[in-house]
């Protein structure tokens, strides 16, 4: 079967863009499958970057299908805002096709995240802002707007109306908020942006599958990571879908069976943007080393990403939780000049080793990283492009990774250009 799926083991922000555009040279569908414009993905492309938000990673080719699935929220205003930057930079989005099932995100999605987060206090997530909470949730709450009821007028006008009603209500009456929405304002953009997407929507799950059956080569591209997954990650520090691999089966509308080659990123140290639990967090100045020489500032937010250590409690979980194949470890040039660089292989509580992934913070904030010291290589890796040729203490440092983990290693990038991706394995020839 020719599918392969790039999954984020960490807090997200891993280079999974980067490893999905590597990868979709070869690829002839690439398919997003959760997640919404919460998503940052920089992709760069002859010393050009792009930060691709909702248009999946295989866009910069001109010969891919392109296809947001399902399971993602679409904020239609963002959606045609980066097909329109996609555009002025001379590229394409006409190879891009949208669900029918897909939901979309409303105006009052975004006043609702933010005053839901401005009245938490301490349990403030640190969301995005970007609606993406409130927009799954009126999903599960069965009230929500797909894009085949904005594509029908009558439809949408009947939905539009109770859930304007219902919002401003909850907006002024339960946060004491003086921001409302305006039904014939959301009418008239919304009406506008539906003939603008009309072209783009179809029902993807029957062309997903089909492009499988057909023996076409299939790239599921995750959003953000397994610790940020609503049921298996750090809860509530977590976004609103399911970033991990059985996640793309249902957000595809695809059997489990048809996924194939689970490429987990794994970024050589680890970042964190948001609140919540991070175990291997440094908040000395090998912290702010690896935020300034690794440039570790939201593609979204602009905020700054918090830095640590790589967590291998983290990676383990995420090997489990996704079937991982493969791993892809990024960013490992950003370690170059390190003397000595540091792995947490494992947490203890009560000097007893941890088993598993602890559900509850209180315990986790309990738990010590166990961690190893390993020589650093002090050499310049970006423009090594065989394995061979890193020096030794790299490739002991990535060994090492895939010794505990349990996983083999599939690529090693340093660089975020194409050509700085070390290959150990064709993922689509097995
Ligand atoms: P994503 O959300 O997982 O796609 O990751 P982001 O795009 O938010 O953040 C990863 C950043 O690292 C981007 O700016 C990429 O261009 C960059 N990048 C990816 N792989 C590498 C690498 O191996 N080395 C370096 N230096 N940068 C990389
Ligand atoms: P990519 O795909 C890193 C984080 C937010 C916040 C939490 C919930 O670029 O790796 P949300 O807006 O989703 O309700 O926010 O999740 N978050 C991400 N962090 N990378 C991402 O995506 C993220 N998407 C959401 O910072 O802590
Ligand atoms: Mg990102």
């Amino acid at each position: 079967m020719a599918t392969s799926m790039v999954i984020g083991t960490q807090w997200g922000d891993e280079g999974k863009g980067k490893i999905v555009d590597y990868l979709a040279e070869q690829a002839d569908v690439v398919v997003r499958s959760q997640g919404g414009n919460n998503a940052g993905h920089t992709v760069v492309v002859d010393d050009r970057a792009f930060a691709l938000r909702l248009l999946p990673s295989g866009i910069l080719y001109d010969n891919k299908t392109n296809i947001i699935g399902t399971g993602v929220v679409i904020d239609p205003k963002v959606l045609l805002d980066e097909i329109e930057n996609l555009e002025r930079e001379g590229k394409s989005a006409q190879s891009l096709q949208i669900s029918n099932r897909a939901h979309v995100i409303m105006p009052y999605h975004n006043l609702l995240d933010e005053a839901e987060e401005n009245s938490k206090g301490d349990l403030k997530i640190g969301t995005t802002k970007n609606g993406i909470g409130p927009c799954y949730a009126d999903k599960v709450n069965r009230v929500g707007i797909r894009i085949c009821d904005l594509m029908d007028e009558e439809v949408f006008k009947a939905k539009l109306d109770y859930n304007v009603r219902i919002k401003n209500k909850i907006l002024r009456e339960v946060y004491g908020s003086t921001e409302a929405v305006d039904y014939f304002q959301i009418l008239k953009d919304y009406t506008e942006y539906a003939e603008r997407l009309r072209p783009y929507v179809t029902d993807t799950n029957y062309n997903v599958v089909t492009a499988i059956k057909d023996g076409q080569k299939v790239l599921f591209e995750g959003a953000q990571a397994t610790m940020l997954d609503l049921d298996h990650g750090t809860y509530p520090f977590v976004t609103s879908s399911h970033p991990i691999a059985g996640g793309a089966s249902v957000g595809a509308g695809v059997g489990p069976n048809y996924l194939k080659n689970i490429i987990g990123v794994v970024k050589a140290y680890a970042t964190r943007v948001g609140e919540g639990p991070f175990p291997s967090e440094l908040t000395d100045e090998t912290g702010d080393y690896l935020r300034n020489t690794g440039h570790e500032f939201g593609t979204v937010t602009g905020r700054p990403r918090r830095c640590g250590w790589l967590d291998l409690a983290v990676v383990s979980y995420a090997a489990d939780l996704n079937s991982l194949d493969y791993l892809a470890i990024t960013r490992l040039d950003i370690l170059d000049k390190l003397p000595e660089v540091k792995i947490c292989v494992g947490y203890t509580k009560n000097g007893e080793t941890v088993k598993g992934f602890p559900a509850d913070l209180h315990e986790l904030e309990q738990c010590e990283p166990v961690y190893e010291t390993l020589p650093g290589w002090e050499t310049d890796t970006s423009a090594i492009r065989n394995y061979e040729d890193l020096p030794e203490a790299a490739r002991r440092y990535v060994e090492r990774i895939s010794e505990v983990t349990g996983v083999r290693l599939g690529i090693v990038s340093v660089g975020p250009n194409r050509s700085q991706t070390i290959v150990l394995h064709d993922v689509f020839a097995e």
